[in-house]
């Protein structure tokens, strides 16, 4: 028993700063056609690849996904397609710029609690303080600027604008954090499809043989 509390303790102590506060994330509706995800990673490569990694996914994976190959070739320049999608900010400048490496973005949305939106509501959760210094509602003492610059949008469709980004880049992510959702469905289906045809064989099979055998 006190082994266990021991180990809950250890958990509780580690856990990180945005877990302590209940703060309540924006509920979105992900949009997970293909356009948004495109979008998303137009976003992500323009803005986010700079300083994150996403080691899980491949660049032959976007092309896989129906990803515009002009696109796919311009982000990867002269690596090979089955190259990992590995930043380009090296760690020791990475940790002399912001104190810390950018965590990889591969599983994102599936690592934090709140998933897909908690990462839509970090993005646009940047905001000025009354003293003038930049804080963020879900996660205050982040190192991460404020990259889609919610916190400088003046009017309401350049925040709009942003939101919009921001769950595109949110959709993409969540692609990414499965590229092979989609055909390991297909798959799937095959499978199901296979043992039923296959069920019926052995059942038309059982029936001639026992009726033989009742004659
Ligand atoms: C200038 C470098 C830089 C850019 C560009 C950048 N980030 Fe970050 N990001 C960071 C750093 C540094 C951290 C670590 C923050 C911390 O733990 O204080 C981080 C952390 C994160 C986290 C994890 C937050 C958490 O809960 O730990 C997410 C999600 C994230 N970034 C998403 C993005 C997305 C999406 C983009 C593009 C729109 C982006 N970042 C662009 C530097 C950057």
């Amino acid at each position: 028993m006190n082994k266990l509390i021991a180990i809950w303790m250890l958990f509780g102590l580690a856990l990180p700063a945005w877990a302590g506060d209940e703060v309540k994330l924006e509920d979105i509706k992900l949009d997970t056609s293909m356009a948004a995800v495109e979008r998303g990673a137009d976003t992500l490569m323009n803005v986010c690849h700079g300083c994150h990694s996403l080691k899980y996914v491949r660049y032959r994976d976007l092309l896989t996904a129906g990803i515009d190959k002009k696109k796919v070739d311009t982000w990867r320049g002269d690596q090979a397609l089955d190259t990992a999608m590995t930043g380009l900010l090296p760690d020791d400048t990475a940790m002399q710029m912001y104190g810390k490496i950018p965590p990889d973005l591969s599983l994102m949305t599936k690592a934090r609690e709140g998933g897909t939106n908690y990462v839509y509501s970090y993005l646009i959760g940047y905001y000025i303080t009354a003293e003038g210094a930049a804080s963020n509602h879900v996660f205050p003492a982040t190192r991460m600027p404020d990259m889609l610059g919610i916190s400088g949008a003046t009017d309401a469709a350049q925040r709009s604008e942003i939101q919009h980004k921001a769950q595109d880049v949110v959709s993409f992510l969540a692609w990414a954090s499965d590229p092979h959702e989609e055909e390991r469905r297909r798959l799937g289906f095959y499978v199901i499809a296979y043992l039923f045809v296959l069920t019926a064989l052995l059942y038309v099979v059982k029936k001639q043989i026992w009726s033989r055998l009742k004659k």
